[in-house]
Formats: C-alpha cells, sequence, structure tokens
C-alpha cells in the first residue's frame, strides 16, 4: 500500500516536470504498459482475500485513473506549447523586403512583328494568317511554281511523309501561299500583311530551319510598281527611323511576281557596326514585284482588271539589322541572357537604340 501512495505520487510528480512526449510515453510504459509496476501489482491480487483484495484492487484502479489523466493533461499542454512554438517560427515577418519580381520580356521577333503590323496598319494592310503545314497547290502551283521547275529547288523544302488530296504536303517554306488563300477567299481591294513562321531545311549562322518572314500583298485596279516603291520606302524609313534612306530597286526573279525586284538600303560598315541610311553600301533587305498575271488568274482574277503587288521580308534578318544581333541562331535557344539583353519590355518604345554590328 505505501508502495503504491509512492509510486503513484513519484508518477504524477514525474507526468508533471516531463518535458517532451517522449519523456511522457516512458513514464506510461513504466507504470501502465504490461510490464509496468500497476500492471505487475493487478497480478498479484489474486494472492490476496476477498476484502483486501476488493480495496488493492479499487486502489491499483484509483491510481491507474489518476496517471492516466494527468499524462493526457501533460501530453495536451506539451501539444499546445509546441504548436505556439511553431506558429512563433513560422510567423510572417510582413516588414521584409519581398525579392524581386522576374520581369518578363517581348522577344525580339514578337516586338518586330508588332512594329512592322503597326506601321502597315496605319497604311490600311490587315494582318492575315495560313496554316504551317501547307499543300503543294498553295505553296509552289499556284504561286507559279510548275513541277519540276527548277525555281522549287531555291527553296529547301521539307516535305512531309503524308498527302492531302493526293497532293504532297510541306512545311510552308514562305508565307506567300496565304497570298492564294486571301485572293481565293477574299475580294478585291486587298491589302494584307502576313507575320509567320517558315521553314527551310537550312542551319548556320545566318540561317534556321525555323525562321519568319512577313508577307505583303495589295490588290487593287490601276496599282503600279510606283504604289511598291513608295509603300516600301515608307515602311523602311519608319522601321529604321530613318528619314531619306537611299534604297536601290534592283531587277530580281520570283515565278510569283514579274518584274521582280530587291530591294536594299543604303549603309555604312564602320568599325563600330553598320550604320543604317549613311554610306556608299548597300544591304539587301527584301523581295517584291508586281504579281504575276498566272498567280491572279489562278486565283480567280482577270489580270487585265486587276493588279497588285507583294513582297516578302525576313524577320530575323531585319531584326538583326535594326538592333546590331551579330547571329541568327540564338533567336530561338530560350538563352535568357540573351532574352535580357536583346528583348523588350513592355513600355519600351520601337526605336530603342542599340550599336548596330
Ligand atoms: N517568298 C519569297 C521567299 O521566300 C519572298 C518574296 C519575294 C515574297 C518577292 C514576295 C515577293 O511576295 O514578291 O524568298
Amino acid at each position: 500500500m505505501t508502495d503504491l501512495v509512492t509510486f503513484l505520487q513519484q508518477t504524477l510528480k514525474a507526468a508533471e516536470e516531463a518535458s517532451t512526449p517522449e519523456a511522457l510515453d516512458e513514464i506510461r510504459v513504466s507504470a501502465l504498459g504490461k510490464k509496468g509496476f500497476l500492471t505487475e501489482q493487478m497480478k498479484t491480487l489474486g494472492q490476496l482475500d476477498g476484502d483486501a483484495r476488493k480495496i488493492q484492487g479499487q486502489e491499483l484502479n484509483k491510481a491507474k485513473g489518476e496517471i492516466a489523466k494527468a499524462l493526457d493533461v501533460k501530453k495536451q499542454a506539451l501539444d499546445a506549447a509546441a504548436l505556439d512554438e511553431k506558429l512563433k517560427s513560422e510567423s510572417i515577418d510582413v516588414t521584409l523586403q519581398p525579392s524581386p519580381a522576374l520581369k518578363g520580356s517581348v522577344h525580339p521577333i514578337s516586338q518586330t512583328i508588332e512594329e512592322i503590323v503597326e506601321i502597315f496598319g496605319k497604311m490600311g494592310f490587315n494582318v492575315a494568317e495560313g496554316p504551317d503545314i501547307e499543300d503543294d497547290f498553295h505553296n509552289f502551283e499556284a504561286l507559279n511554281f510548275p513541277k519540276g521547275h527548277p525555281a522549287r529547288e531555291m527553296q529547301d523544302t521539307f516535305y512531309l511523309n503524308k498527302t492531302h488530296d493526293d497532293q504532297p504536303m510541306v512545311l510552308r517554306t514562305h508565307t506567300s501561299p496565304v497570298q492564294i488563300r486571301t485572293m481565293l477567299t477574299e475580294e478585291a481591294p486587298i491589302r494584307i500583311i502576313v507575320p509567320g513562321r517558315t521553314y527551310r531545311c537550312d542551319h548556320d549562322a545566318t540561317h534556321s530551319p525555323m525562321f519568319h518572314q512577313v508577307e505583303g500583298l495589295v490588290i487593287e485596279k490601276g496599282i503600279h510598281m510606283g504604289h511598291l516603291k513608295a509603300t516600301l520606302k515608307s515602311f523602311c524609313e519608319q522601321f529604321f527611323g530613318v528619314t531619306d534612306l537611299p534604297m536601290r530597286f534592283r531587277p530580281s526573279f520570283f515565278p510569283f511576281t514579274e518584274p521582280s525586284v530587291e530591294v536594299d538600303i543604303g549603309c555604312k560598315k564602320t568599325d563600330k557596326g553598320l550604320e543604317i541610311g549613311a554610306g556608299e553600301d548597300w544591304l539587301e533587305i527584301l523581295g517584291a514585284g508586281m504579281v504575276h498575271p498566272n498567280v491572279l488568274k489562278n486565283c480567280g482574277l482577270n489580270p487585265q482588271e486587276h493588279q497588285g503587288f507583294a513582297f516578302g521580308v525576313g524577320l530575323e534578318r531585319i531584326s538583326m539589322l535594326k538592333y546590331g544581333m551579330p547571329d541568327l541562331r540564338p533567336f530561338f535557344e530560350s538563352d535568357m541572357r540573351w532574352l535580357e539583353y536583346y528583348g523588350f519590355s513592355h513600355q519600351d518604345m520601337p526605336s530603342k537604340e542599340r550599336s548596330v554590328s
């Protein structure tokens, strides 16, 4: 009996003083566990006589209850303290400086497209689009590239392993097929520009298998070469931010235009880079011409009635010239350092000054 009283007092004190859940567990095991003191004591009850057994039994049960309760109370207190501690250590310091937000930037190609769309938009052009996967008819045939014609070899075409209506399918080699799609579906007058992805089997410092072009097409009665020259001059002067930009229209060949020209702008190559608008050198920047009568006929238009001009610009090329980028490949390598250097914030004005090399 004295043993029990002493054990109970000691155990309640130990429970009261325990500072961890593990310590509480040890106390539970030594008092109430299978081999614990009270369990052992219970086993000895059988040796006692009637009344004594009853009294001792009640005492043991009472002690068990008190210890279990004390352990529970302490457990709750320890849990609450642990939670408090956790909340304290996880509290939010509202005075802390936020980490700087990562700023996205506009890719130079998107920026150049926006600039071109804006310039031509002011001249009354709408934006048109077409599929990247084209059929032979739109990419070649209707543009006056007859089958087997050597001009098809000018474009290193990716052919797909499928056909549509018995026609070979290709990754479009230029944005010119959208001329055909537009003339077949829309009534003249037409004024469109077509920014988009194009594909050719070519890869070096100035060529990528995927690149971008902007196509332009105007179909109106009475359109002539003078309109083409004035439109392109106005575009180039606005795009490069140079007034009285020297320009040269050289005779050239494209199957879908007649006559065809290649357009150069005046520039000066210096040690520091390229100065656009000044000087004695010339840089080719785009191809253009009057829409070939065969192309008009292929689209159901009468060449006696309708005339038009078209042009095609390589987007990477004119971005490189304007912003002084020496290599074309990084355009598509997603190198954050390159994008941080050449990318544009949404607030940037198009005519951001950069040294051109
Ligand atoms: N489609 C031509 C190319 O990819 C570019 C071009 C030249 C487009 C003259 C035209 C044009 O519309 O008139 O090389």
